[in-house]
């Protein structure tokens, strides 16, 4: 692809349409404002400039272009955006770009094939056999209806030994056939179909290529052998089931517009949110939740919602599946009667399903003061050990008034313990962590994080004056010029260094260019081009953008020389601070 058709495409469109399909944007001022589809946030700080075509977030800080928004928030590659832009825009790709994508195909492509073709394979089983029919029926008691079926692709593998072999093995070579983990090698040098009889759950990857899959007995024969209920394929070259999460490609879209996941125990849980309008949920394999899952969620969100078996084995995992998802923020659905969601469903209806998910959620305090209340709460010794566990993670909370709640909910369990007697145990924990203090902090860190970063994101009168100073030198050759001849000059800002360096040496930086560069380069080039300059340069506003870059740098020293002195008088070096005290003195007269 050319620069030239890239201009073209992105002149073609509009950003805030293109965002706007994703994002609810309000009219604010002269710009469009919604919640960033990147950071869990309550209040907008999601900017969408139209005049210039870019977007910016307050809250995390994130900021580019058309093709910089797809490529975050699909997860795709430069050049695959501006495709999917120009197909928005409807300009046909160049031809060369068929060579591109051909090299792009990955050196597993038939295990993709292979997988794709059995899906297709037992869907058709499923709908059209005379077996199909009779597990169709069990998939409609279940409440399922075709749409549902096909959204899922689900089929059914055939009760017989090596259907799928014969139907596939005259397609894939030898080498792929070994590899999907589709078949198995008997002793006779027969070769069997991994799955016989199974109603199939199709699991994808990111890019909704299919890697694997779960099969269902469904016969009432096979429930009262010995079988296992549900079967994995085993590990291949393209499935990682610590890894993976059944649905995760299809709710990626509803997980950015809700800002949150929801995680569920099993594939039918997961169907029946579906079919609650709940499309932004995910299950693992019948596997505990891993930090794998938890590092892959969070390329897509960083909140999510526990909705596990109401049972005893359901709540325990919930325990543990909090401690792994430490970096989220988390809520928990306790569904009642040891419920999991698709037994919930059954019993009520879809609209009860999607109002209890929605509505009834509970902090992570609030689910271990039910999950580690013991049952003998009228001994005293009991008690006193439920506080212990209870007062740490409470004092965790950064909301006061959270807290205060959680202390008289705890309170109130306990025959023997006042609100002021549990405020005094968490009061003596916190005390405890101020002073030092390692786990706690880091625990709220994510937190902290995401409430006060507009706050740090605001950019200093340095970085201002430096951002304004850049603009002009992309935009003004003669500014540039004017610069690259000062040896002495630099950016105090070392990703507007590097870019300095790049516009100096070529005059000019693509979007291809940019694309390549580091995260953080290319928010500060798109930081400086979103400072709002007049058409024209005027020597006052270069000479002003110049003395606040020399007041701060000199600012920044004063500071630097003052900790100096404090650390030398400190230890007693009376005749160092005394010098770096001059130094300071002379320092001020040189500001003023
Ligand atoms: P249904 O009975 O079909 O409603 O499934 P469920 O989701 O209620 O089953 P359960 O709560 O027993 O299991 C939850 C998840 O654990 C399932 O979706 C499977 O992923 C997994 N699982 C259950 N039983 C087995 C098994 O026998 N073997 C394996 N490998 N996984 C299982
Ligand atoms: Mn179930």
């Amino acid at each position: 692809m050319d620069k030239d058709f890239i201009t073209e495409v992105k002149s073609n469109v509009n950003i805030v349409d293109v965002i706007g399909e994703v994002v609810s944007l309000t009219k604010a001022g002269r710009n469009f404002l919604g919640l960033c589809p990147f950071h869990g946030e309550k209040t907008p700080s999601f900017n969408v400039v139209e005049d210039k075509q870019f977007f910016h977030c307050f809250g995390c800080g994130k900021s580019g272009d058309v093709f910089k928004f797809i490529q975050d928030y699909r997860d795709v590659s430069f050049l695959d955006s501006v495709a999917i832009v120009a197909e928005k825009a409807g300009i046909p790709l160049p031809t060369v770009n068929v060579e591109f994508s051909r090299q792009k195909v990955s050196p597993h492509q038939s295990l993709y094939d292979i997988h794709k073709a059995a899906a297709d394979f037992y869907h058709t089983v499923l709908m059209t056999t005379k077996l199909g029919e009779r597990a169709r029926s069990y998939l409609y008691d279940r409440g399922l209806d075709d749409d549902v079926i096909k959204h899922f692709h689900l089929g059914l593998s055939p009760n017989e030994g090596d259907y799928l072999y014969k139907a596939l093995s005259a397609q894939f070579d030898e080498q792929t056939l070994l590899n999907s983990a589709l078949f198995n090698p008997s002793e006779n040098q027969k070769i069997y179909d991994a799955f016989q009889n199974r109603i199939m759950f199709p699991l994808t990857d990111d890019s909704g290529r299919i890697i694997a899959f779960s099969g269902r007995i469904w016969q009432t024969q096979d429930m009262s052998s010995q079988e296992a209920k549900y079967k994995n394929s085993r590990a291949s070259l393209i499935f990682n089931k610590s890894y993976e999460l059944y649905h995760l490609s299809q709710a990626k879209a509803s997980i950015r517009k809700h800002h949150e996941v929801y995680i569920m125990e099993g594939f039918m849980d997961v169907i029946a949110a579906y079919r609650a309008g709940i499309e932004n949920t995910v299950a693992s394999m019948g596997t505990a939740l891993t930090s794998e899952h938890v590092q892959h969620l969070s390329h897509h969100t960083q909140k999510a919602v526990l909705v596990y078996d109401g049972d005893k084995a359901g709540q325990a995992a919930t325990a543990k599946a909090l401690d792994v998802l430490k970096p989220f923020v988390v809520e928990i659905v306790r569904l009642p009667d040891q419920m999991d969601p698709d037994e919930f469903i059954q019993k009520n209806s879809t609209e009860e399903l999607a109002n209890f998910l929605t509505k009834q959620r509970l902090s992570p305090v609030e689910f271990l003061l039910y999950y580690l209340k013991p049952d003998n709460l009228e001994n005293l010794q009991a008690q006193i050990r439920f506080v212990e566990q209870m007062a740490p993670i409470i004092a965790q909370t950064s909301s006061i008034t959270a807290q205060n709640t959680y202390i008289h909910k705890l309170a109130e369990l306990l025959p023997d313990f006042d609100f002021g007697q549990v405020e005094a145990s968490v009061d003596q924990v916190r005390v405890a962590q101020r002073t030092h203090h390692q786990q706690p902090i880091q625990q709220e860190s994510y937190r902290r994080r995401v409430t006060e970063m507009p706050f740090l994101r605001q950019p200093s009168p340095l970085q201002r004056a430096e951002n304004q100073l850049f603009n002009r030198m992309v935009h003004h050759g003669f500014v540039l010029n004017d610069y690259r001849q000062r040896d002495d000059f630099q950016f105090v800002s070392q990703e507007l260094q590097t870019l300095y360096q790049l516009l100096c040496q070529q005059g000019e930086i693509t979007a291809v260019e940019l694309s390549q560069l580091d995260e953080a380069v290319q928010n500060a080039w798109y930081l400086a081009m979103e400072e709002n300059l007049p058409e024209d340069v005027s020597m006052d506003e270069l000479y002003d953008i110049e003395r606040t870059r020399q007041r701060e740098l000199l600012k920044q020293d004063s500071r630097q020389i003052a900790q100096r002195i404090r650390e030398q008088s400190n230890i007693g070096n009376d005749i160092a601070a005394v010098d770096e005290l001059n130094r300071l003195i002379a320092q001020k007269r040189n500001m003023e």
